[in-house]
Order: C-alpha cells, then structure tokens, then sequence
C-alpha cells in the first residue's frame, strides 16, 4: 500500500514535469534558434556550402519561420549572418541579380562564399560592418566625448563601424585620441570603387553622412565632466561602459530598486544587464561575492531574487555577511562555448568569441574588481540550479584562479559516453547549432565528450565544487541507472582528479514521500551551500550539540517536518540563543544532516567546508591545466 502511495506521487510528480515541460517548449525551441544565429555570428564561422548549389532556395525549412519571427530585424540578420545567407538565399531576397527588395546595404564583410554574395560598394575600409547596429550605438551615445573615447578604444566599434566613428580615410583606424581631423571631410563623397552588382545601394548610404557631420564639431568642446560608473581597465568598445539601470538605458531589463542596483551594459548591440544585493551594515567593509545565474527568467529581478530583501537568499546574504550577484540573459538559456562542443583538445571553451556569456560574466568580474572597497575580490563563488548549475561551474572554472566555490544543484558534468543521460538541449550528444536547427533529431556531434566544461587542474589553488541531487533527478541523471550514469557522480570524480576539492552530495527521496526528490536542490539550500564552501567561520562544536538538541526537540516525525524543525532552528533569532551558536557560523557537516541526510556523500579532500590550500601540486590523474 505505502509503495502504491510512493509510486503515485511519483508518477505524478512526472506527469507535472512533463506537462511542464511541453508548455515551455517551444518557448525554449524559440530561444534555442534565436541563440543559434549569434552563436554563428559570434563564432563568424563560414558553414560549408556544397559548391553545386547553384538554385536560389531556402535550404533550410525554416527560413519562413525565422523571417516572421524576426520581422524588422530580418534583413539586418540577412546581411550579417553567414548562416542566413547560405541557407535562406529565397527568403533574404539573395535570389538573382536584381535587388530583389533588399534595400539595405548588402553585407561587405561577412558575405557568404558564393558568387552571388553581394559586391562592396566602398572602399572596403570606410565601410560599417554592421551599419544598423553601429547606427544604433551612435544614436544611443549622445554624449560626443564618450562617443570618441568608444570609438578610438573600443573593439567592437574600431572592428566594425569605421564609416560611423569617421575612420574612414587619413589611416587613423588605430588607437589613441589622435583621430580628429578628418572626421568632417570624409563621408559624403565615398564612391563604389568597381562596379557593383546592385547599385541601387549606393544612394541609400549617402543619406547617412550628413546625419553624422553634424555631431563633428560638438566633439572639440572637452566635456571632461559626466564620466559615470565607468572601470578602469574597461577596455571594449560597444559593450564597455557599464552604467546604473535607468529609465533611458534599460531597454528591457528591469531596474532594481534600493539597495538592489542593477546594471546594464551592452554585448555587441544586445542590451545586458545584471544586479548587486549588497546588504546594510557592512559599510566600508569587502564582502565575499555570491553570484547567481538564472537565465530562465529572461532578466526579470523577480527570477534573481531582487526584489525583497526578505527573501530566503537575501536574509542569509545580510546575515552571513555577502554580495549577491543575479546574472541572467534576455534569452531564456545561456550560450556555452564552442558551439557546445567539449572534448580532449578543447576542455575549457573559455574566451570571449566562445560565447557572448562569457564576455558577459567578464563585465561582471570588471564591476566586481573596480570595487574592491565593496566586494572581496578573492572571495567569489557561483551558484545556480540545473542549466544554471552548467552555467555556474562553466564561469566557475573559466575563471578558477579566482573563483572559491561553486554550488551545482541538479547538474554535474555530462559525458557523452552516458547513453542514459539526455539533457534537455541534447547537450553533449548534439552541438548546440544542430539542437538549434533540428530539437531532438539533432545531429549526434563526432567531436564532442563532455559539456559544459572539463575542470582542469589549476595551480593556483583547488575549487571547491558542491554538486547536490537526488538520485531520482532523471535530468541530472539517467533513469535506469542514477548510480552509475550521473552528471554528479562525472563532475565528482573528474573535478576530483585535477586536484579540485570536490564535494558530492547525494540524496533521495524521503522513505515517507513527504520529500519527493527529483530534479531540485536539497531543501534548506542556502545553508548547504554555507556550509559546504565555509564561507565563515565554521560553528564550534558545541553549537553543533545544541543545534541538535533544538532540531530534535521540535517535530521531526516526518522527512518534512524535520526540514522545516532544521530551518526554524537555524533562523537567526533562535540560532543565536542556542549555546555556542554565532549566527554568523558556518553550520558543519553533522548540523546539515539534521535536514536531510546524503546517502552518499564524498569530499576529495576528506573535508568539509572552507580550504585555504594553495599551490598544491598536479595530481598524476590530471588531464590539463587551466590556463
Ligand atoms: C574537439 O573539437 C574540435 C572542434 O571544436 C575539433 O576540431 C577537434 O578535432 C576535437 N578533438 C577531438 C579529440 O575530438
């Protein structure tokens, strides 16, 4: 009767994470599709074209779809997407040639290899690569002086948007404030230097100069005043300044309200943004940074808990002393590195034209660092659930020379070998491109092994890493076998032999049902996480004996009763009454057990909470270091 009682929970538990999921899809599908073309673009890599392909056709089904979706912004995608133009030639009016409606400067750049690719109507090096989005950064930057500074400094406008920052002749392309003069001589009478398919282009450029002429002179008054939240060392052109949210600049994030303060900046033309929680009552003092990733929330503060100081996250950051960071993305998932693709040659896709999050996360670490009289700097930890729990461990060891602790809750490291394993963007069984076009009849990827990320040893100092789930999270895990086919138990032992100090936590469903398990975090997470990175200073044993004592004494005659007795105990007000308790402690290995017990939990080095070891030698089990 009682294992009739587990089974229906349980199957019913099911029922809802299925039907969940099919009301999210094509969501996500969305998205998915949405991330593919700038992976494509960020990867600006050329997709192989069989040299037969003569015939102007979509070749892939869902040019029509894609055009729909993106409306206005179509025949910008058109001429900066390689992928666009290869494959939906009918659709992006490529046909022929005739203008076909295009009416928009043909890409000059980025044209795809083929005959049909649309001529440069300029000299090559007084071009805008991408005039819209360089039009937009101009119009956004209204203030003249930090419009040169970007455009002298920055990567993304000296790359792309020459003609737009006056590049275009007297060489002055370079870097430096030299580049004055010429601005108002050039643009108006560039002329197409051979002879262009489409002339009908042409006219519509010169529209543009004037606009511009216009704005020169306001560039030789100095303006030194008005220079806003911007760190030293920023060193990226478009994307750079990272300024408080405002009504003018949120575009659409959303601006937290005190103390929460967001911040946005841009990625390419893509508006990011990301928020701080930093506690009252630490005033002058650095405190550990705790960042959260949370991509499902599409930049809503309410998924990054940035909205209440009352929250459960938020009280322990006042409580324990810490910043917290909400990371997210407008795309509802993240983009991993290299095209999702991990293995023995690439382990640790970390640069920036690996993925567009992670020239987000540097931003976050440039805020971070140009506060050092906020944020302890050598003290930064990442957390997150699931994908975010990918993502968590993907900046985590993109950055282990810096990072602390990682927190991974229902996710470990996948590896392609686990036949039972099947994430939800066929991660490490597809490249992310090929999840993008075809869902769950991807293509199986040759070259891939592992995803997100192969921890490798760092010499510097050892990560601790807490993976938690339960063995009935058929995500985190296969379904026929948790024990043995497991992004936990992967992540585990991986992480554990490039010298990192690993902690696996493993629970299950309680015997009662009143704890389902499946695909969540252990309840009383906050604390867990606490504990497992000892951020603090660790409770004395004699606060270990009295936290007992008070969990035992309330209702623990069920699995649920006893979670909810643990966390009234370590509520501050009554934690800081028990006898040798410090509300501030770290609780320890014996005091988490008191809310649920890991039915297996293994620690690489034999300890639990904070280490302070550095420089330890590379274990004979590594495989590579991080560099
Ligand atoms: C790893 O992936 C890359 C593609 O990103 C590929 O060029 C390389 O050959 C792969 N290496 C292995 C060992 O599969």
């Amino acid at each position: 009767m009682g294992l009739l009682k587990v089974c229906l929970t349980f199957c019913l538990v099911i029922a809802v994470v299925v039907e969940n999921r099919r009301i999210t899809k094509l969501e996500r599908i969305e998205n998915v599709l949405k991330r593919t073309n700038r992976i494509l673009d960020d990867l600006n890599r050329e997709v192989v074209i069989s040299s037969d392909e003569e015939s102007c056709e979509d070749k892939q089904s869902k040019c029509g779809d894609w055009k729909e979706r993106d409306g206005d912004e179509w025949e910008e995608n058109c001429a900066t997407k390689p992928y666009l133009q290869s494959h939906c030639k009918k659709s992006c009016n490529f046909c022929d040639s005739g203008s076909g409606g295009v009416t928009e400067e043909p890409p000059v750049t980025v044209a795809p290899p083929k005959t049909e690719a649309p001529p440069p109507t300029e000299t090559p090096e007084c071009a805008d690569v991408k005039p819209q989005a360089c039009a937009e950064a101009k119009e956004k930057e209204t203030n003249p002086v930090k419009w040169e500074r970007r455009c002298n400094k920055g990567k993304f406008l000296l790359d792309n948007c020459k003609k737009t920052c006056g590049h275009c002749d007297g060489g002055s392309g370079g870097s430096g404030q030299t580049s004055e003069a010429p601005v108002k001589t050039t643009e108006a009478p560039v002329k197409p230097t051979e002879a262009p398919v489409k002339t009908t282009v042409a006219p519509v450029k010169t529209t543009e100069a004037p606009v511009k002429t216009t704005e020169a002179p306001v560039k030789t008054t100095e303006i030194p005043t008005e220079k806003t939240e911007e760190p030293a060392g920023s060193g990226s052109g478009i994307d750079s300044l990272i300024e408080e949210c405002t009504s003018d600049n949120k575009e659409h994030c959303e601006c937290g309200e005190a103390p929460f303060e967001t911040y946005v900046f841009k990625i390419d033309t893509q508006t990011r943004c990301f928020t701080v929680y930093r506690p009252e009552g630490f005033e002058g003092k650095p405190v550990p940074v705790v960042i959260t990733s949370q991509c499902y929330g599409k930049d809503r503060l309410m998924s990054i808990g940035m909205t209440n100081t009352g929250t459960g996250d938020n009280v322990a950051a006042a409580r324990y002393g810490f910043a917290r960071i909400g990371l997210s993305t407008p795309d509802g998932g993240w983009t991993f590195g290299n095209n999702g693709i991990v293995n023995d040659t690439v382990r640790m896709p970390c640069s920036e034209d690996d993925s567009k999050d992670i020239a987000y996360v540097n931003k976050v670490f440039e805020y971070i660092d140009s506060h050092p009289d906020k944020f302890d700097v050598n003290r930064i930890y990442t957390e997150g659930f699931s994908q975010n729990s990918m993502f968590s461990a993907y900046i985590g060891f993109c950055h282990s020379d810096r990072v602390t602790g990682i927190w991974q809750g229902g996710s470990g490291l996948a590896f392609k070998s686990d036949d039972g394993i099947n994430l939800p963007g066929k991660q490490a069984k597809c490249s992310a491109i090929s999840y993008a076009e075809d869902g769950r009849n991807c293509i199986e990827c040759t070259d891939c092994k592992y995803w997100p990320i192969y921890p490798c040893y760092q010499p510097k100092k050892p990560m601790i890493d807490c993976i938690a789930d339960y063995n009935n999270d058929y995500i985190a895990s296969s379904r026929s076998n948790s024990e043995t086919e497991s992004t936990t138990l992967n992540m585990y032992n991986v992480a554990k032999d490039e010298g990192h100090d690993a902690r696996m936590l493993r629970f299950k469903p309680s015997d009662d049902g009143t704890i389902a398990g499946g695909h969540k975090n252990p309840r009383n997470t906050v604390y867990w996480q606490m504990g497992c990175w000892g951020m603090t200073e660790k409770c004395s044993s004699e606060c270990e004996t009295s936290f007992k004592t008070c969990v035992n004494g309330k209702d623990v005659s069920k699995a649920e009763n006893r979670v909810n007795s643990f966390e009234a105990c370590i509520e501050k007000d009554t934690f800081k009454d028990l006898s040798g308790c410090d509300s501030t402690c770290s609780p320890t290995f014996e005091m988490l057990k008191q809310s649920e017990v890991p039915y297996k939990a293994e620690f690489a080095y034999g300890k639990f909470g904070g280490n302070d070891e550095s420089g330890l030698a590379k274990p004979s089990t590594s495989q590579c270091t991080a560099e």
